[in-house]
């Protein structure tokens, strides 16, 4: 059984910017640890592209919509490559395959007497393609995501039967493992208690989206087509993908990582949708925080994002990975501050974590004849052993429930731990006696290989550096062999050969 996991599908009104890439870091990190875990993983990302946003973006540029989003797309595949996505599936909505698989399902959620004409009245943001429910709470008629004015629509849609659903999402959502994190779950709870309407499927006056097969001059509704492109991924068919396909490769998804922004359609719209078509539901929607600059909303229609290609030519992108992963709770929004991140790289990376490395391979090679010294003998110190097998074991634990940051927090402690380790046993004074140094080979042993271990751990949240890690102590992982076996404490070898140390990270400077 695959373990399916996937990004949203971007809107390709813009290249991608800080937030997306965010997103799309969390589940590349998830999908390594994963795959190092044993699980075959399907890494479903991807764009979004049809939708009056996106159709007025081309118009405004005075180009056709395929060729924007043919140029968007591009960029985005171009970004995934440099930052080293590992996904498996990049999923395009103006795609033949796609199309197919969405009139498919239409079928199906007419089959099921779900689709009725009627109309649709209301106030519409067209950067979150959504009709707002109060817009009277704003007396602006704005849009608080957006700050952008609330468009009137007032036309013939076709409507999606979201109320005959009431009682099985409402049991769908009270499962605790549905939505996460628990303050998201609450608030759809809240949403959905006060009674699902029916919503439209369908757009007259959008003509770049897919056509509704029986309904002259209906495009579908960019999310009807978009919340699909999760099931067309999965398709191996270029030309003739059929849902059952989809099915049987590995629908439906085991999480669906997304910001809170978008939960309702994920966790309310998009489940309704697929109980209509008799298809399995995803088993958990997890809506992350969002990132932000001076408390707003870093997006592209606020013009405030900060320019990931900038970051990564600047600081590189293990460094950004880091920052990200390691100091926003997955939940919670978190502020990206120039100076914390320079502090945070210098003291967890270059200070903690580099540094360790650095001296203790020096050491070694000093007193040991550039070798991994012996620990078979007998001084008895299983400090570090136990810290270290508690670390695993929580990691896992932390792993498994999403919590990347403190995962990432487990593995700097051992850091530090191994680091005031050495302080303590002062083996540079030790050696200077004669008598001390099969303690003085312990010593060392013990935080090389608690150094090894914090290498493997690292390896789903920052893979260069868990590389030049393992690289400092004698390339000793074996990829072919199970990452989660060579956890385990005492594997590094005595006597193998530790080449010259180089820097595995360099100090940022402050701007
Ligand atoms: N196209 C829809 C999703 C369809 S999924 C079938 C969409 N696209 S989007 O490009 O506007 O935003 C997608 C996602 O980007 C957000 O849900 C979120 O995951 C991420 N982010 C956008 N801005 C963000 C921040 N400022 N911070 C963190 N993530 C953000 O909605």
């Amino acid at each position: 059984m695959s373990f399916v996991i996937t990004t949203p599908l971007y809107y390709v009104n813009d290249k991608p910017h800080l937030g997306s890439i965010y997103t799309t870091l969390i589940c590349d990190s998830i999908a390594r640890y994963k795959r190092l875990s044993g699980k075959e993983v399907i890494f479903i990302t991807g764009v979004d592209e049809h939708g009056l946003k996106i159709q007025r973006t081309a118009n405004n540029k005075g180009v056709a919509p395929q060729t924007h989003c043919d140029e968007i797309s591009n960029i985005f595949l171009k970004n995934w490559k440099d930052w080293d996505i590992s996904y498996n599936k990049f999923v395009r909505t103006s795609s033949k395959k796609h199309e197919s698989i969405v009139n498919e399902f239409y079928s199906r959620v007419k089959k099921s007497n779900d689709i009725y004409m009627g109309v649709q009245k209301g106030w519409y943001c067209v950067g979150c393609e959504e009709f707002k429910d109060n817009p009277e709470n704003s007396p602006t008629h704005k849009c608080p995501v957006h700050q952008k004015t609330l468009e009137w629509k007032n036309e013939e849609n076709l409507f999606f039967k979201l109320s005959r659903y009431q009682s099985q999402i409402e049991d769908l959502i009270n499962e605790p493992s549905f939505i996460q994190p628990i303050e998201r779950r609450n608030e759809i709870i809240n949403f959905v208690s006060k009674g699902l309407k029916d919503f439209s499927i369908s757009r007259t006056n959008v003509s770049w989206g897919i056509q509704v097969p029986d309904t002259r001059n209906h495009t579908f509704y960019v999310w009807f087509d978009a919340l699909l492109g999760y099931v067309s991924a999965i398709s191996q068919h270029k030309n003739n993908p059929t849902l059952d396909e989809s099915i049987n490769n590995g629908w439906p998804a085991d999480i669906h990582l997304i910001g809170k922004d978008i939960l309702r359609f994920h966790a309310v719209y998009w489940p309704a949708m697929l109980l209509s078509a008799g298809m399995k539901l995803p088993k958990k929607v997890f809506g992350h925080g969002f990132l932000t600059r001076e408390g707003q909303k870093m997006g592209k229609s606020l013009g405030n994002v900060l320019d990931p290609n900038l970051l990564l030519s600047k600081y590189g992108k293990e460094a950004v990975r880091w920052y990200l992963l390691k100091d926003i709770s997955l939940g919670s929004d978190g502020d990206f501050q120039n100076k914390r991140f320079v502090d945070i790289i210098n003291n967890d990376l270059a200070n903690t974590i580099g540094n360790l490395v650095n001296r203790t391979s020096s050491m070694s090679r000093k007193w040991f004849d550039n070798k991994v010294p012996n620990n078979e003998n007998s001084y008895f110190d299983n400090t570090l052993e136990q810290c270290s097998k508690e670390t695993v074991v929580n990691y896992i634990k932390h792993f498994n429930s999403y919590e990347l940051n403190l995962a990432a927090n487990v593995i700097l402690n051992l850091a530090i731990n191994a680091n005031l380790y050495l302080n303590e046993k002062q083996p540079w004074v030790l050696i200077k006696d004669e008598n001390k140094i099969t303690l003085v080979s312990n010593i060392i042993y013990n935080v090389l290989e608690s150094t090894r271990i914090i290498g493997l751990l690292l390896l789903p949240l920052m893979p260069d550096l868990s590389k030049k890690i393992n690289i400092q102590l004698g390339s000793i992982y074996k990829e072919d062999k199970s990452w989660i076996d060579q956890l385990d404490w005492g594997k590094l070898k005595h006597e193998s050969i530790l080449p010259v140390p180089t820097p595995i990270i360099e100090k940022l400077e402050y701007e």
